[in-house]
């Protein structure tokens, strides 16, 4: 996270003045710091080079897409992972090459599988049996696909983000025969051809043992079954930094980790070695980005709370109330120290609707003031909904002083542009 009070005491985020931005574009605005997205991406590039294997890198768009966002990957040497024929046209409109472009999602439609098809992405992420049928009806020449399996292995994360456990509706579980079945199933098909295996087992994972476990399991269950792959995928999930305490992947310590289990598991299983991939979206973005809000009333109940509600709410921070997750707030036009415990809470009509349930402000807080709430680059906007007919924020990338808007403000036009007259 690069946010830092100037001289003149005015929150900055990659050199960039908050308020003044806040003031000239309006709130709520999701700010990133590009330069923070391009080292977190650099990060896993020299961890991954370090080690001397085959790899690729994948940026888990779900997180934080759009046109800009996808430009920049491709800049920095990421492959792209989709998961809807929405990020899917988002990366194709941005001019992301197809083959690099593998598409995810445990009910991927007949639209979906077509359209896929027809732009040319590298390989799909098969994710159940009926679905390998329905690849292999609408493809008219071969495809890749990696299967994406269950190994049956808990993540230590919120229950609504964990994947890899048995009952977990993703993947194809290894324990219950499916992923063999599936094996089967790409080789007796006519046009699939079967790259590899994917795992993914959760999110805001920040420790390697989850994954190295799960990678053992995998390539015991492939060596046993004499199944020959060239890719293996072990997702993303890695973790970051919301509030103090919080301890965010180690990138250099942990990529080199796994890599040396996997190096070694093969080794002793007399196993080649694939290539190996992950598909990062959090831990490339979270930190990188900051909501900005303008404080409207301040509700004091004498002896129970103190709440301060922003122009924002739930339609742009869902997280709070999906996964009680935690933030951190700074005031952007002073720099104060926090001394007052408060609630902030958005502007929908929902009680849930809360975006910091203990935050730390200074007591001199008022209408007017802007307010930073940090690490919200992941699944923030990407969440956004547009509940109270609340439009969605802009988004603008800050580098070098500069700010360019990635994202306009969602219009009001916007808002009932489908509805039928
Ligand atoms: N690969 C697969 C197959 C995934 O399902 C996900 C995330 C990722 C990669 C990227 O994971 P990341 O590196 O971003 O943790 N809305 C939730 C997160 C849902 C994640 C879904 N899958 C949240 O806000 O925490």
């Amino acid at each position: 996270m690069t946010v830092s009070y100037n001289q003149n005491g005015v929150l900055t985020l990659g050199n960039t003045n908050l308020k003044t931005l806040a003031q000239s574009f309006g709130t709520p605005t999701i700010v990133y710091d590009e330069m923070y997205i391009r080292q977190q991406m650099r990060r896993y590039h020299q961890a991954f080079q370090k080690m001397d294997v085959n790899f690729v890198l994948s940026y888990a768009s779900k997180a934080f897409t759009c046109i800009q966002m996808v430009k920049l990957a491709d800049e920095e040497n990421f492959d792209l992972d989709v998961v809807s024929i929405g990020e899917l046209y988002t990366a194709i409109e941005a001019g992301f090459d197809p083959k690099r472009i593998h598409f995810h999602g445990n009910n991927k439609t007949k639209d979906e599988i077509q359209y896929a098809l027809k732009c040319g992405i590298g390989y799909f992420v098969v994710d159940a049996l009926d679905e390998i049928a329905l690849i292999d009806q609408y493809a008219t020449e071969s495809i890749d696909v990696l299967i994406r399996v269950n190994p049956g292995v808990e993540a230590h994360t919120h229950e609504f983000i964990q994947t890899g456990q048995e009952k977990s509706k993703f993947g194809l579980s290894i324990k219950h025969g499916l992923a063999q079945k599936g094996v089967e199933m790409v080789r007796n098909s006519e046009h699939l051809h079967l790259k590899g295996i994917h795992f993914h087992i959760g999110s805001q994972i920040e420790e390697t043992t989850g994954m190295k476990e799960t990678a053992k399991i995998v390539l015991k269950w492939l060596k046993t079954s004499n199944i020959n792959i060239e890719m293996l995928n072990i997702g993303g999930g890695f973790a970051v930094k919301y509030v103090d305490g919080d301890s965010s992947f180690n990138i250099e310590e942990g990529i080199p980790e796994i890599v040396e289990n996997i190096k070694f598991t093969c080794h002793d299983l007399d196993y080649p070695l694939p290539t190996l991939s992950i598909e990062p979206g959090r831990s490339i973005v979270a930190e990188a980005g900051v909501t900005l809000y303008e404080v409207g009333s301040i509700k004091e109940i004498p002896n129970v709370n103190k709440y301060v509600s922003v122009d924002g709410g739930m339609s742009d921070h869902i997280r709070t109330a999906l996964y009680d997750a935690k933030y951190d707030v700074k005031l952007v036009n002073r720099n104060e120290p926090g001394e007052d415990t408060v609630t902030i809470a958005g502007k929908l009509c929902e009680s849930g609707d809360i975006l910091i349930h203990e935050a730390k402000l200074p007591s001199s807080v008022q209408r007017g003031d802007y307010l930073a709430v940090l690490s919200t680059g992941a699944y923030h906007y990407s969440m956004a909904s547009n509940y109270n007919q609340i439009q969605k924020p802009a988004v603008f990338f800050v580098s070098d002083g500069k700010a360019r808007e990635v994202i306009k403000r969602q219009s009001l036009r916007q808002l009932i542009i489908n509805d039928v007259k």
